[in-house]
Order: C-alpha cells, then sequence, then structure tokens
C-alpha cells in the first residue's frame, strides 16, 4: 500500500452553471469554451494511480463539481479509495438526491457549500445565475437527507466576500450555523485579472470589514464551531504571512485538470508537469520538473498563501493566465 503523503486537488469537469462576478467564469469568452467532463476512463486512471496515495483529496477546485452529469457515479469511486480526507465544494444550485447518497455511500468526509450572501440580493448579486431560494431549498434538504443517514459529513461552509456582499456576512454566519455548519470559512478574494474584481475588493472597508469578521467570529465562537478568516484588509485580522508555512507544492500538493493535466496546485497557470492521457502519474510525478522548480521554490520561497505567490505565474503581468486554465482542450482518448 503506497504512503499516503498527497493533498490532491481535482477537477472532474471544466464548466460551471454560473457565472459568480468573484470568477474566472465571469470572464465573457469562458461561455464560448466547449464544456467537457474528464471521461470515465481517464478518471478511473486517476483513481487508482493517485487516490491511493492521497491524505487529503477535493473532488473540485476551479470548476462546479454538479456539472458533470455522472458526478455521483465518480464520487462514490472514489469513496473505494478510502481517502481520510475526501471533500468537495460545490454552488448546491444542483444538488440531488443521487448526490446526497453518494455522499453517504462513499463516506465523504466534508461537503463544502458557497454560500457568498446572507440574504438573496446579496448573493444573487456575487452569485450571478444562482437561485437563493433553490439554494434554501436544496440545504435544508440536504440536512434532512443526512440526519436519517447512516454516514453524515461535515459541513463546511464557504463565504466569499467583496463589496457588494460583506455587510451580509453575519446574516450568512447565522444562516451556515442553522445548516449545521461544522466549520466557516469567511474569505477575501484572490484577484483574477480582466473580470473587474479589483474594484469590487474591500481594500477601502478594512474598518468596516473587520467589525462584521469579529462579528462572525464571535457568533461562530459562541455556537463552538470552528472559523476560519482569510483577510488581507480588515485590520488586527489580516493573515499573519509570519505564520504561513512556506508552500509545499513541489512536494505534496498535486492538481489534475479535467482534461488530465497534472500541475502542482489548481493556480498553476505555467505548463502542467505533465498529462496522465499517455504517461502514468508517477512518470510525471517523479519527472525532471521537480529539480528544475527546486531552485526558483528556494530562491522566491513562496508562501502558502496564494495571493502573494510568484512562482505560479511564468510573467506576473499575464492577465490571461487564469482564463488558460479553463481553456484547457477536450482530452481524447485512447488513454495509455
Ligand atoms: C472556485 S469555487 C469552485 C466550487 C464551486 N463552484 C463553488 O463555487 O462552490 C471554490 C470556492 O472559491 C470561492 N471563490 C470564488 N472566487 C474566488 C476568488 N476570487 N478568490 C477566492 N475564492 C474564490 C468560491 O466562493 C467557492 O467557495
Ligand atoms: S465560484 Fe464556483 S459557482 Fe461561482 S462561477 Fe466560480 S466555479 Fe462557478
Ligand atoms: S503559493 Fe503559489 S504555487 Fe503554492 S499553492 Fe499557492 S498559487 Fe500554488
Amino acid at each position: 500500500m503506497a504512503e499516503r503523503t498527497l493533498d490532491v486537488f481535482l477537477d472532474t469537469v471544466n464548466a460551471c452553471n454560473l457565472k459568480c462576478v468573484t470568477c474566472v467564469f465571469s470572464d465573457p469568452r469562458v461561455a464560448a469554451l466547449p464544456k467537457y467532463t474528464m471521461p470515465w476512463e481517464l478518471y478511473e486512471k486517476v483513481a487508482r494511480q493517485v487516490f491511493p496515495q492521497a491524505e487529503y483529496l477535493t473532488l473540485s477546485c476551479l470548476t462546479e463539481p454538479l456539472m458533470n452529469p455522472k458526478f455521483a457515479r465518480y464520487l462514490r469511486f472514489a469513496g473505494e479509495f478510502e481517502v481520510p480526507r475526501m471533500e468537495f465544494v460545490t454552488n448546491a444550485q444542483l444538488l440531488r438526491d443521487e448526490h446526497l447518497q453518494a455522499c453517504v455511500d462513499a463516506r465523504l468526509w466534508r461537503i463544502a457549500i458557497s454560500l457568498d450572501g446572507g440574504d438573496a440580493i446579496s448573493y444573487e448579486t456575487v452569485r450571478r445565475g444562482a437561485s437563493w431560494d433553490r439554494l434554501l431549498v436544496n440545504t435544508a434538504h440536504a440536512q434532512d437527507f443526512f440526519a436519517s443517514a447512516p454516514h453524515q459529513p461535515i459541513l463546511r461552509v464557504i463565504i466569499t466576500l467583496v463589496q457588494d456582499n460583506f455587510r451580509s456576512a453575519v446574516e450568512a454566519v447565522r444562516r451556515a450555523l442553522q445548516w449545521g455548519a461544522g466549520e466557516v470559512e469567511l474569505r477575501e478574494t484572490l484577484t483574477f485579472p480582466g473580470i473587474g474584481l479589483q474594484a469590487r475588493q474591500l481594500k477601502h472597508h478594512g474598518d468596516e470589514l473587520r467589525s462584521v469578521l469579529l462579528e462572525c467570529k464571535a457568533l461562530c465562537d459562541a455556537a463552538a464551531v470552528s472559523v476560519l478568516i482569510l483577510s488581507e484588509n480588515a485590520p488586527g485580522l489580516k493573515v499573519d504571512l509570519s505564520g504561513v508555512p512556506p508552500c509545499h507544492a513541489l512536494e505534496r500538493r498535486v492538481a489534475i485538470a479535467a482534461n488530465g493535466d497534472v500541475m502542482p496546485c489548481m493556480l498553476w497557470a505555467r505548463e502542467p508537469l505533465g498529462n496522465l492521457r499517455d504517461s502514468s502519474f508517477d512518470q510525471v510525478w517523479n519527472g525532471s520538473w521537480r529539480a528544475r522548480l527546486r531552485d526558483q521554490f528556494r530562491r522566491e520561497r513562496p508562501l502558502l498563501w496564494c495571493p502573494t505567490c510568484t512562482i505560479c505565474k511564468d510573467d506576473p503581468a499575464d492577465d490571461d493566465a487564469y482564463f488558460r486554465l479553463l481553456a484547457k482542450p477536450r482530452p481524447l482518448g485512447p488513454f495509455a
């Protein structure tokens, strides 16, 4: 049995049903990209070669997992590899019984639901294309479903904050606690260039953001629910970079896109390390790339705080890097 040393970030699909203002999917060019799911044959190969080495596995990263029409089957199969910490992050708009049953069957460790707003207006302004009512119906149903199931994943609620929704964060946290969240995460956004996100970020709202975040934290503390705050602008609550460890993308972290590209992390906008269509994971993972990159990692010492990363792009001024991550071509078989 291989040692479980990897944190694996996998997208099984390159598509999303929404165009959140925070996300590369709001780039108008994305709508014209051909949508595809990682073919089952390729997924099976990834699962057999990579999942036994995973200590942590997320089945979604940059995209929406439930856009994969066979996601329940993919999840159930992942469950066979008994990864100690397995989760996926979803907007929950397409969450159905077949997914909930697969969570139970796969003994999913954690399900993360994005709740970017505490009321219909804030939520729907940020989550363009989503319905607040649908979110409430689907999450209430999931709560009932898991309550009577033999296995219940931890619920992680992620609240991503921009100017349009941060004043409703306290309401969002109340809602998350009502849903039975075991973990709440409040985060400011990474900047994806080219989608107008900078103008929505919270740079000039630090003090107000701070009081909102403190209230959110107090609510979670009172409910004994763990809360993670990833802030860049709230005075006194900013991530303390002296406490952030070095990025371990070179050693432990691996991202796999729906076309089979292998990268050190999901924001890796440089050449991929290889592709699993015609190579084995071990060939790619143990290839010469690590030696090539090690010097650069030593020189630049990136921290595992991705907004400050100097490593993941060839050219820091390359504004199209993130679009290219979604624009990878459809993988064509056969898969060796
Ligand atoms: C990219 S989404 C993919 C999963 C799924 N589609 C969803 O939204 O839950 C993963 C998480 O990243 C958050 N997110 C979106 N844009 C972001 C940004 N610019 N910086 C940091 N997180 C962001 C989302 O709110 C979501 O919680
Ligand atoms: S944040 Fe998630 S739901 Fe929103 S557009 Fe991006 S991938 Fe889709
Ligand atoms: S610090 Fe850079 S290389 Fe490391 S995980 Fe973050 S974006 Fe990727």
